[in-house]
């Protein structure tokens, strides 16, 4: 048993604890700083909501996030910025190298975003909720009270699609459970078998991680800080700025709903239950939510009640005949007992799940789903378009999906998600295909195709789709970084 010390809720915002799903109705503003001064006299005293539970749920509900270049355009001094993780600092769609690695390339390049990328950073994020018709006054409030500190360069709306994201499939069941207790043992060695359970630092800076470790943030001289930051739990000596914030990534992912129905359909020769079929197989769930792979045939920590959607690992599926292993939500969290059944040993499993050489593994030992987990609070954009409609139409304004997660480790949690397991083309052993809703479809090197999919089958070769087009583009995204209180208003102050 950790003798950690509690957690402190009324120092956290609220998002990284609850989805607010009672809060239908949501607006995202991204905000350039004009005037310093009335910018940070607003950003010292606004009203957020915190991890506290408030029942009944309050009306509305304000999230408040910086990406680097809007702290340093607050006036945080560099040395304070630059303490910040490199990938946070670095921001998400300013270099060649991590455009490629995570697949902002050909129309997802940067330089056609909406917003975010070079010269377009967004520096504040102000994530606005509100009870059922009660967002059109508080968006109206908050617009009038930043508009003397900022300008609006974005608003992003959201449409509450009754949990179904645009493609027509139930979202949001899977989400890690995190250890809010401190109860879980950081540093266990013995974990390989997948548990939902997870360490809080591997979400909030402050707190161990999965390693044991504390993720990178600036801690500062208590002298500097004052007394108004709490102290670093593994450095006490100084002030932790990172402590009860998180890092926070947003992408615009615009969905093109009429080509994915209209190209399953195809691939199905017209017939409605095939087209399902295959549809669910990219995602790995049907559209009820149900996992391909059948329920759970193990306990599971941290889930397992009867009829819970998460409660299954691929254990019992090591060749994919249920749900492919290149499906969506399988490159996502591959829940590491997915060991082929008689595979000897974590190592052959990880170079078969990842690609990796052996020898490097060995000294890497990431391959565990476990460091790879994102807490998702992503909300749908635009029309409600119906597999039924989006055959009938020849096309139309295209929905999509405001992804947002939290991580500690973005290079670790968010980047290795999305290059490794979604973008990886050999995924799981799989031969030049990217995960069949986010992939690019660009040739890889040598002009080989990607735009495949496998569909393994147990009585025969197993089929292979080809051609799939590009059904996910991205339009604008940044990284950000989610204060505790205290420090939100440090930050406010702070040079
Ligand atoms: C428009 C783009 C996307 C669509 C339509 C989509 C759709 C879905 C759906 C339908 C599910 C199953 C519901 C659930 O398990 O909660 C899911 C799960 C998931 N997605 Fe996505 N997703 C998209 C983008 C992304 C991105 C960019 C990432 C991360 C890089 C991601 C990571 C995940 C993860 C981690 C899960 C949970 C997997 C599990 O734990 O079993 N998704 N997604």
């Amino acid at each position: 048993m950790s003798t950690a010390l509690p957690v402190e809720f009324s120092d956290i915002q609220g998002l990284a604890r609850f989805g607010y799903k009672h809060h239908t109705e949501a607006s995202f503003l991204l905000l350039r700083v004009r005037d310093r001064d009335a910018a940070r006299r607003w950003l010292g005293a606004v009203p957020v909501s915190t991890a506290e539970a408030i029942e009944p749920p309050p009306d509305t509900a304000l999230q408040v996030a910086f990406s680097s270049e809007g702290l340093r355009a607050l006036g945080v001094a560099d040395a304070i910025v630059d303490a910040f993780a490199a990938d946070f600092v670095a921001g998400m769609g300013n270099d060649e190298n991590r455009a490629r690695r995570l697949g902002d390339v050909g129309t997802n390049e940067p330089s056609r975003w909406q917003w975010g990328g070079a010269g377009r950073e967004p520096h504040v994020l102000l994530l606005l909720y509100a009870l059922p018709g009660r967002l059109a006054e508080f968006r109206r409030r908050v617009g009038a009270e930043c508009e003397g500190g900022f300008d609006l360069m974005a608003d992003l709306s959201t449409s509450d699609l009754d949990g179904i994201e645009p493609f027509g499939f139930t979202d949001g069941i899977s989400q890690p459970l995190l250890d809010w207790e401190r109860r879980r043992a950081a540093r266990d060695a013995e974990r390989n078998d997948y548990s939902n359970l997870s360490c809080l630092g591997e979400y909030l800076l402050g707190y161990p991680n999965e390693y044991g470790g504390y993720t990178d943030r600036p801690l500062l001289d208590p002298a500097l800080a004052g007394t108004q930051l709490p102290r670093a739990e593994d450095a006490p000596d100084r002030s932790d700025l990172g402590r009860n914030g998180s890092y926070l990534v947003l992408r615009q992912l615009r969905q093109d709903v009429h080509g994915f129905w209209q190209f399953v359909d195809r691939q199905a020769g017209g017939d409605a239950v095939r087209r399902e079929r295959i549809a669910s197989a990219m995602v790995g769930r049907g559209r009820d939510g149900v996992p391909l792979v059948g329920p759970a045939d193990e306990t599971i920590e941290g889930g397992g009640v009867p009829g819970d959607l998460n409660a299954f690992t691929y254990r019992s599926d090591p060749d994919g005949l249920r749900c492919p292993l290149g499906a969506h939500v399988r490159r996502s969290n591959p829940r590491n007992a997915d060991l082929p059944a008689g595979t000897p040993g974590f190592l052959s499993w990880a170079k078969r799940t990842l690609g990796f050489d052996a020898d490097a593994l060995a000294h890497d030992l990431v391959a565990s789903t476990r460091f790879h987990r994102l807490l998702r609070r992503g909300r749908e954009y635009g029309p409600a378009v119906s597999p039924e409609q989006a055959l009938a139409e020849a096309g139309g304004a295209e929905p999509g999906l405001h992804f947002i997660c939290l991580n500690a480790n973005i290079a670790r949690q968010f980047e290795f998600v999305q290059n490794a397991w979604a973008m990886g083309l050999h995924f799981d052993g799989l031969p030049n295909e990217s995960d069949p809703l986010l992939g690019t479809r660009l040739a890889a090197a040598g002009g080989t195709p990607t735009d495949g999919f496998s569909l393994p089958r147990g009585d025969g070769p197993g089929e292979r789709i080809a051609g799939l087009p590009q059904f996910v583009t991205v339009l604008g995204g940044a990284y950000f970084f989610l204060p505790g209180i205290r420090a939100l208003r440090f930050l406010a102050t702070a040079h």
